[in-house]
């Protein structure tokens, strides 16, 4: 295994590259089942959740390779295999979006469900009911969802749950709305820009898609869709990662093609904590005044305070001059990185869906092991501002959703280095 050691203290000063978006780039290659001939997409990030998603893909009869641009070529070549195998489906959630491509296109989607992960229960009804209402038929077989359909008809479905809306559910729905035959009306559709990504992909390849980014998709199915060529749209997530990055160390960023339209509330947010954001020529400058003002947070579905950024402000909010409060509204269990934190010095109060971030003056470093995707990223962002040497653990947790995050620390000055863990 390998770990991520931080010598915390420096300033980050300089230019940072953002990456095309892990969670727009995962739907629309699973998309690609749809698409007759090739698909070529850019701005694809090399993260093990892609290179996961390729292997998904090989087994179900998608070539996929990259060339030397960095494109990812994509075609459906073999129909045969309509099954996500359990040993592939659990080590990456994003693989249920292949359920909906393989519904519409071979008639006949075998997957295991997903099973829970360190920020909580993670289920698939509403995508299940979502396909249902197209004209799925569902069996549960050891473990597998079994769904078959011989025609998918245009039907008005509703996909709000307990939490909000269902991002990869509207994904799932939508993809295999396009090849229904008649009208679809999604409500309650999730609004993500990765959903609007996804939705404009699909009517490059002849789909008729409209209202995509509000609550009310409407889709005209088609025959057929053909391969496109696409540009994934810049990774919100990792942006407002680096944002942060900029506040704890202290120091200036440009972030290089981010995307701030897709940050309004974090942005917002930030703001009024302390931080200077700006819209440049080269990008978007990023720098804090000195003395961070407390703030209460909620994360809602999009366009609200995204939950894969709670972990991280949290660490930003430990600096501030007073209380801030932290409630978690979409996944309530998404706190594992509280206990981590706190060995660093943060003073973390959970209390059911809440936690009190009390500010201090500062973090000390320490040995940390990451849990999660995001869980990580804070405890990377606590490594660069604490006092000494951090050791984050398990960093596969990180490679999953951040691409070559050390490269990109260390050229704008962090002191950072990636090593093998002997145990
Ligand atoms: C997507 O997950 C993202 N992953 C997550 O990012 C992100 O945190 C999440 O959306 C919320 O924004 C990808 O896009 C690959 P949901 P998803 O279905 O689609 C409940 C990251 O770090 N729900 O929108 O799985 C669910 O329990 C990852 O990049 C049901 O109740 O999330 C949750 O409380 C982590 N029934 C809420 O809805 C269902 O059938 C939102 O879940 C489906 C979901």
């Amino acid at each position: 295994m390998e770990s991520l050691i931080i010598q915390g203290g420096n300033r980050l000063k300089g230019t940072i590259p953002v990456s095309g978006a892990k969670n727009a780039a995962l739907p629309i290659m699973a998309a690609c089942i749809l698409c007759e001939g090739e698909t070529i997409l850019h701005n694809v990030p090399d993260l093990r959740d892609v290179r996961q998603m390729c292997v998904l893909l090989n087994r179900l009869g998608v070539e996929t390779e990259r060339d030397k641009s960095g494109a990812l070529h994509l075609r459906a070549e073999d129909e045969m295999n309509c099954h996500a195998e359990y040993e592939l489906v659990s080590k990456m959630r994003a693989s249920i979006c292949v359920l909906g491509p393989l519904l519409a296109k071979r008639r006949k989607a075998q997957i295991s469900m997903p099973g829970g992960c360190a920020i909580g229960d993670r289920p698939v009804r509403l995508h299940i009911q979502g396909l249902e209402a197209l004209g799925a038929d569902t069996d549960l077989v050891n473990g597998d969802f079994v769904m078959k359909a011989k025609k998918l008809r245009g039907s008005e479905l509703f996909l709000g749950g307990a939490f909000g809306s269902t991002v990869t559910g509207t994904a799932n729905v939508l993809m295999a709305a396009v090849l229904a035959e008649g009208r679809t009306v999604i409500e309650s559709a999730a609004c993500e820009p990765e959903i609007v990504d996804l939705a404009d992909f699909l009517n490059k390849c002849g789909a008729r898609i409209e209202g995509q980014g509000t609550p009310r998709i409407v889709v005209e199915g088609v025959a057929s869709l053909h391969g496109a060529e696409h540009t994934v749209i810049p990774d919100r997530i990792e942006a407002g990662t680096f944002m942060i990055a900029a506040a704890v160390s202290n120091g200036e960023l440009t972030l290089k093609d981010c995307r701030i339209d897709h940050l309004v509330a974090f942005v917002d947010t930030l703001r009024r904590v302390g931080l200077n954001i700006e819209k440049g020529d080269k990008g978007v400058n990023v720098s804090s005044s000195r003395r961070l003002d407390p703030t209460e947070i909620t994360t809602q579905p999009y366009p609200g305070f995204p939950t894969d950024l709670q972990a991280q402000t949290m660490v930003l909010l430990s600096l501030a001059d007073g209380n801030s409060v932290i409630t978690e509204k979409i996944f309530p269990d998404r706190f594992l990185h509280v206990a981590e934190l706190n060995r660093m010095g943060t003073r973390l109060r959970k209390e059911g869906p809440t936690v009190i971030v009390e500010g201090v003056k500062k973090l000390v470093g320490a040995p940390v092991m990451a849990s999660d995707l995001r869980a990580s990223a804070a405890l990377v962002l606590a490594g660069l501002l604490a006092k000494g040497q951090t050791r984050v653990q398990r960093m596969y947790h990180l490679d999953r959703g951040y691409e070559k995050i050390e490269e990109k620390l260390k050229a704008v000055g962090a002191d950072v280095r990636r090593v093998t863990d002997s145990i």
